[in-house]
């Protein structure tokens, strides 16, 4: 990273997640499936559900809030708003946008949805980042918000067990000399797009009774591929980001990653060297919850103060698209 910038890192976290809680047994009753296969093959026990009444930017404005709290910080200090999901209150408009509104925020700040699934936040922290490495902004709010259980199917097994709702928000500002973002490295790979997607309800096939009778505006998902893609892909990516810092995997005092399946992160922890202790994973409690996992799950380490001042951390992610991304940062 170029000295000439402004160092930028993390000011201020927030999360939070619905209180509807739907454990493996739950989904026992729901799909042929058992508590002692979702645990074995995903370190899932339970995921949060957003209530009827409730929507993605509900979860997004309830962790933004508490994130400009933790910044000590007031909501028209904001300078921009980025929302990272794929399961947006609307198509149109930015589910940004209505964040906003709800945050009652009175300055007309720019505020848009960045779409790169579950490595949305980090792909939005990077995009954030700019903004004050660049000196056009001061405080940036990152969100990474879904409501994937709207477009999870729960008569497939294959998918139904893996997905939760849940949000994630960060502030980014200018911090210290030394500090915040250190190297990064985003990428995806378009010739994996089929491997996980909602079929229906965009311009290709649009929404009509027959796409919806072939349940097709649900997630699909090639499990298998996306493993091996996730397995390969993680190590590679953080240490292309570390590249840049002169780091190695070693001197990462934690790893956050996207929490998709546990077992990907044993298999990325064995390939980079690294002991499994030094994974934050919540995967147990929230499921696979896309670009919030990141945020949710450095929230925990900030709480179990795993995460202080000076820690270096690695924030890596891999979702639809394929995308992909690690950040190296020191709090
Ligand atoms: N309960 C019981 N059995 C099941 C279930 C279930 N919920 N799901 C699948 N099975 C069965 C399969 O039908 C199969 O049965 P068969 O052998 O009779 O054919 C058997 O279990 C094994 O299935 P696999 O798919 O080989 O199981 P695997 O061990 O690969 O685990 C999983 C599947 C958990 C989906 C794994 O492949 C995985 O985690 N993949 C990566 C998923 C991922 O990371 N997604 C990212 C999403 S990110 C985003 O952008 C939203």
């Amino acid at each position: 990273m170029s000295s000439s910038r402004i160092p930028v890192g993390f000011k201020g976290l927030g999360t939070c997640v619905p209180d509807r809680v739907l454990t493996n047994y739950d989904l026992e009753k729901m799909v042929d499936t058992s508590d002692d296969w979702i645990t074995i093959r995903t370190g899932i026990r339970e995921r949060r559900i957003l209530a009827s009444d409730q929507s993605n930017s509900d979860l997004a404005t309830e962790a933004a809030r508490s994130a400009l709290t933790d910044a000590g910080l007031q909501v028209d200090d904001l300078d921009l708003i980025i929302c990272c999901t794929f399961t947006p209150d609307h198509p149109l408009p930015a589910t940004a946008c209505i964040v906003q509104k709800k945050l009652g925020m009175r300055k007309p700040v720019p505020a848009f949805d960045l779409e790169a699934a579950c490595s949305g936040f980090i792909y939005g922290c990077s995009v954030g980042a700019s903004f004050i490495q660049n000196g056009v902004y001061r405080h940036v709010l990152v969100v990474g918000s879904e409501a994937l259980s709207r477009w999870t199917d729960y008569k497939d097994r294959n998918t139904c067990v893996l997905f939760g709702d849940g949000a994630g928000a960060a502030i980014l500002s200018r911090v210290d000399e030394g500090h915040g973002l250190l190297g990064q490295r985003l990428g995806a790979d378009g010739s994996g797009k089929d491997l996980l997607m909602i079929p229906a309800g965009g311009s290709t096939q649009p929404v009509t009774c027959e796409t919806v009778e072939e349940l097709s505006p649900f997630i699909r998902m090639n499990g298998n591929e996306v493993y091996k893609f996730a397995t390969r892909i993680i190590p590679a990516v953080i240490e292309e980001a570390l590249e840049e810092t002169g780091m190695a995997p070693d001197d990462l005092d934690l790893i956050i990653p996207h929490q998709a399946n546990v077992r990907i992160l044993e298999v990325a922890a064995r390939k980079l060297g690294v002991p499994m202790s030094r994974f934050v994973v919540n995967i147990e409690k929230f499921g696979n919850t896309s670009a919030a996992t990141v945020p949710l799950a450095m929230m925990d380490a900030r709480t179990d103060k795993r995460i202080v001042d000076g820690t270096t951390f690695a924030l890596v992610a891999f979702g639809g698209g394929l995308t992909y991304g690690a950040s190296i940062w020191r709090w």
